[in-house]
């Protein structure tokens, strides 16, 4: 930010120190001998002759008079960088929050921060066994969200050894702030894989798996991006203005994440009349049996993704002064984020989707976003093909011909 700043008020003062005029109205008393200064308006306006070949041209120099001006004019409305410290860092580095270089309001607890990096840690460990026991690959998403919020905390254990490192902070502050979208995005995956399982047409509404996983994923990438870009604005090296901005973007797109969460629920309770109807039918047995935890699962877990949405909204939309409890207490941090993301994603430890969704049954149909990504290859692939068919193809030319009366070729 400093370099940016600096710049254009260097530019300026260079400007400046060019246009102002050599102070000679008004001699410094007593510091300058100067020579007699140089008025800055001429008495008489010079003539000044020329000698052409032919004639004589006499040229009338206006009289130009530069009114003197003074630096602070140039001024512009720059904010003037006024962080004098007044109280050096502990050993940690904190500095009281009054400080301009303070970057928390509070005394980060570095013992806080060491046992959610466990907690998380521990759910972590357990996915990744979980999903090599069951073969389910796609629990990647979850294992990530959980590999992120640990690296989160992680971070901000050695942030609160280090209080005036930003680059820390900002590390800690990202991975905290965005990891909720995959277990979100986790979430929506798992709809799709039990709409995939449980119901014979494969279907819920105008929804296929495929297409379900697609749209909201796809939503929540898009609302992911939305919330980086502000979380990246909003970072504790940035002015107030920037960050203030920077807090409204990623309010935005917590907003909109919450309210594809609603409109994902609709899909859900959908889902969950499908299974009635079917339980009633007697057409779920075995396996399919067990939908029920794993669609309270998923209803817990989204109510604590919400649970941490709401008080994100609360505690930006209060701002950062000092009559908002929650940027001044670290408890609330604690409490309402990191204790529900931990159970979000808890919930898929106990009911692991793993042990249910598996056999024949469980196999997905390809991805839209696989038919399209593949769609580029194979396009490349039969381009390949077909340069690759030579000229003495016993079979060439007989394209017109029906199937039984063309020749065998090993390019069919
Ligand atoms: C912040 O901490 C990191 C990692 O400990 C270190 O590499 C970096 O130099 C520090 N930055 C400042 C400005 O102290």
């Amino acid at each position: 930010m400093h370099s940016h700043l600096s710049l254009p008020l260097l530019l300026v003062s260079a400007v400046a120190v060019l246009a102002v005029p050599a102070p000679t109205a008004a001699p410094i008393p007593g510091l300058l001998a100067a020579p007699s200064p140089v008025p800055t308006t001429a008495p008489t306006a010079p003539t000044k002759s020329i000698k052409t070949r032919d004639f004589e041209l006499s040229l009338d120099l206006p009289t130009i008079s530069i009114e003197p001006f003074t630096l602070s004019s140039l001024e512009l409305n720059l904010p003037s960088n006024t962080c004098t410290p007044t109280v050096s860092p502990d050993a940690n580095g904190y500095v009281p929050p009054d400080q301009c270089n303070a970057l928390y309001q509070y005394y980060p607890s570095f013992a806080a921060a060491v046992a959610f990096s466990v907690l998380f840690g521990v759910l972590m460990i357990t996915h990744f066994a979980q999903a090599t026991a069951y073969k389910a690959g796609f629990v990647w998403v979850i294992l990530m969200g959980a590999v992120w919020e640990c690296a989160g905390y992680v971070a901000r254990a050695v942030s609160t050894k280090d209080q005036q490192n930003t680059t820390v902070l900002t590390i800690t502050q990202l991975f905290i702030l965005l990891s909720p979208i995959l277990v979100n995005a986790f979430d929506y995956m798992v709809l799709a894989r039990m709409i995939n399982f449980f119901v014979p047409e494969r279907q819920i509404g105008i929804f296929k798996p495929s297409l379900l996983a697609f749209v909201f994923v796809f939503l929540d990438i898009a609302s992911f991006v939305i919330q980086l870009i502000g979380g990246g604005m909003a970072t504790p090296s940035a002015d107030a203005a920037t960050m203030l901005k920077g807090i409204h973007i990623y309010m935005g797109g917590i907003g909109i994440q919450q309210f594809f969460i609603m409109l994902f629920l609709i899909i859900a309770i959908q889902f969950h009349r499908r299974m009635f109807q079917l339980a009633r039918e007697g057409r779920l047995a075995g396996l399919k049996a067990q939908w029920r935890p794993l669609l309270y699962a998923l209803y817990i877990s989204l109510l604590f993704i919400t649970i941490r949405i709401i008080f994100r909204l609360v505690e930006f939309s209060r701002g950062n002064d000092d009559s908002n409890p929650m940027t001044h207490n670290e408890w609330y941090m604690y409490v309402f984020d990191a204790v529900p993301m931990w159970c979000a994603i808890a919930v898929w430890n106990l009911v692991h989707p793993g042990a249910v969704i598996k056999g024949p049954d469980a196999v997905m149909p390809p991805s839209r976003l696989r038919k399209i990504l593949c769609c580029a290859c194979c396009k490349k692939r039969r381009n390949k093909e077909m340069q690759k068919i030579p000229e003495e193809d016993p079979s060439g030319g007989d394209e017109m011909l029906p199937l039984n009366r063309r020749t065998a070729s090993p390019y069919r």
